[in-house]
């Protein structure tokens, strides 16, 4: 692709509400030492009461347009990966378009679960790289804390709420050289929520199965993601035409240390390259990898000239990578 497109502002928000992992004992058959050693999880943040995904998305676009100096009326486009949208329709980048006052940008959310930050990054990359539009707001947001089930301890303890922010557009800074996406939809049931779709929708049967909440096997999710994130990664860093060893920091979807430090190892990368938050939120699916990168960068553990690979596995299944050169 030949005109360079990159990341002009970042910004995000959590929550304020800290969930520990000695509260959920109280929740569920659970301990804090179990949770730790499995998913290196200690703690996440939980959206308060009426507090939705627009809301935690309009506080992370509010920073990164700050950081780009940019206003909401310079925005073309906004995205937004959720699988946690406010409401099953109109899109949460529509509701947060009225909410952050863009009234000319083209507004849609992205359905790719924990991947969705990165699929909507190579969707803007797009527009931005053939010149459609100039700025394009790239959002993960999510409140899990709703479609938890916090009677399943295989699940509730997993996930956290948060949003992180992305203006994208004609920049070398963090400019995107690579990416890889992809899919296997044969592999839908292992994580999904059933009902609330056509498929199954919401009746009394349906509330009472508890089956508008999030279901996953675990294990075999835990697998496939292994696979599919040293894979995409290994792509991404082949396609961007640098070794591994080049990489100065991974930021990772943040579901289970465990994954990651396999990744890691398949990737060939050591793990103190890796930006680690999943002790601190939880899995914030689509929006883990943008906080991350967020962090990341003001941590000063991403700077000028450093080559940063993101790398996300979810629901569809779905995965993605990218390389960018800070
Ligand atoms: O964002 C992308 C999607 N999500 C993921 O990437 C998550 C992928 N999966 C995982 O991270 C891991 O599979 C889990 C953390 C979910 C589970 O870890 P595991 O090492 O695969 O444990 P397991 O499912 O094999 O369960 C081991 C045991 C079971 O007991 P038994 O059958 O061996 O007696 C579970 O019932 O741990 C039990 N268990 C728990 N115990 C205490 C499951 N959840 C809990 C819990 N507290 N919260």
């Amino acid at each position: 692709m030949s005109s360079p497109v990159g990341f002009l502002g970042l910004g995000f928000y959590v929550p304020e509400k800290i969930l520990t992992n000695a509260e959920l004992e109280k929740v569920v058959e659970t301990s804090d030492e179990w949770i730790r050693t499995r998913t290196g999880i200690s703690q996440r943040r939980i959206a308060a009461e009426g507090e939705n995904t627009s809301d935690l998305a309009l506080k992370a676009a509010q920073a990164a347009l700050a950081d780009a100096k940019l206003t909401p009326q310079d925005l073309d486009m906004i995205l937004v990966a959720t699988m946690t949208p406010d409401m099953p329709c109109p899109s949460t980048a529509c509701i947060l378009q009225a909410k952050l006052g863009a009234p000319q940008a083209a507004a849609m959310d992205v359905a790719a679960a924990c991947s969705g930050f990165v699929y909507g990054l190579v969707m803007g990359q797009q527009f931005v790289a053939c010149g459609t539009y100039r700025h394009v707001l790239v959002i993960g947001a999510e409140v899990l804390s709703r479609v938890v089930d916090w009677t399943d301890r295989s699940t509730c303890v997993l996930f956290g709420d948060g949003a992180g922010a992305a203006v994208i557009g004609p920049t070398t800074r963090g400019q995107i050289l690579s990416t890889h996406l992809g899919s296997d939809g044969t592999k839908a049931d292992l994580l999904k929520v059933p009902a609330g779709g056509v498929a199954q929708p919401a009746s009394v049967q349906s509330v009472e199965a508890r089956a508008h909440y999030l279901k996953m096997n675990g294990g075999e999710v835990f697998k496939c993601a292994v696979r599919g994130m040293s894979e995409a990664a290994l792509k991404a860093i082949e396609k961007a035409g640098i070794q591994p060893e080049q990489v100065k920091c991974v930021v990772p979807h943040q579901a289970n240390i465990r994954i990651i430090e396999a990744v890691v190892e398949r990737a060939g990368i050591p793990l103190e390259k890796v930006y680690l938050n999943v002790d601190r939120y939880g899995n914030m699916s689509a929006a883990s990898t943008i906080v991350a990168l967020c962090e990341a960068v003001k941590e000063g553990r991403i700077k000028k000239g450093d080559y940063a690979l993101l790398v996300a596995f979810g629901a569809g299944l779905t995965w993605g990578a990218c390389v960018v050169k800070w």
